[in-house]
């Protein structure tokens, strides 16, 4: 028996990490004060770019939580940027705007992605 109990149908990877955990969970493994944003960041195309802890064509999620501090402007801004997309702050890859989204389901996300370094 292998020394670690993985129970993805995925087997060829070889690090579930947290990323894995919810999106094999629709989102619901997130704190419950968070489960909202995380849920909806799993219905979106979020995971396309950006991962919890690795750099993709994005930031990884833990590097924007420790680039900004957790407070209501932060959480304003990321959603504006969701929103609205962009780039130039982190590489050169550019964000693909989200305009079908509602600004409180934008805030939710990123309250989210906020709180992975600030629990
Ligand atoms: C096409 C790829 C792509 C998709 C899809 C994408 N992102 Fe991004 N995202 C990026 C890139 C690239 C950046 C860095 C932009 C920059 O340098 O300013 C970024 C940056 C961010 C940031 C940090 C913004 C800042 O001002 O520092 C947040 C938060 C974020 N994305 C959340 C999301 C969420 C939530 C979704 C899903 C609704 C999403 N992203 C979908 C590529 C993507």
């Amino acid at each position: 028996m292998a020394a670690t109990a993985c129970h993805s149908s995925q087997s060829h990877r070889d690090h579930p990490n947290a990323t894995d955990s919810l999106i094999n969970t629709g989102g619901t493994a997130a704190p419950p004060g968070y489960q909202r944003g995380a849920v909806l960041i799993t219905h979106n195309d979020c995971f396309t770019c950006h991962r919890i802890d690795t750099k993709l064509r994005g930031p990884s999620y833990l590097d924007i939580s420790k680039k900004y501090g957790f407070n209501e402007g932060n959480v304003e801004n990321l959603a504006h940027k969701i929103i609205y997309g962009g780039g130039g702050l982190w590489d050169t890859a550019v964000m693909t705007p989200h305009p079908n989204l509602v600004e409180e389901d934008a805030k939710a996300m990123a309250a989210y992605i906020l709180s992975l370094n600030h629990q």
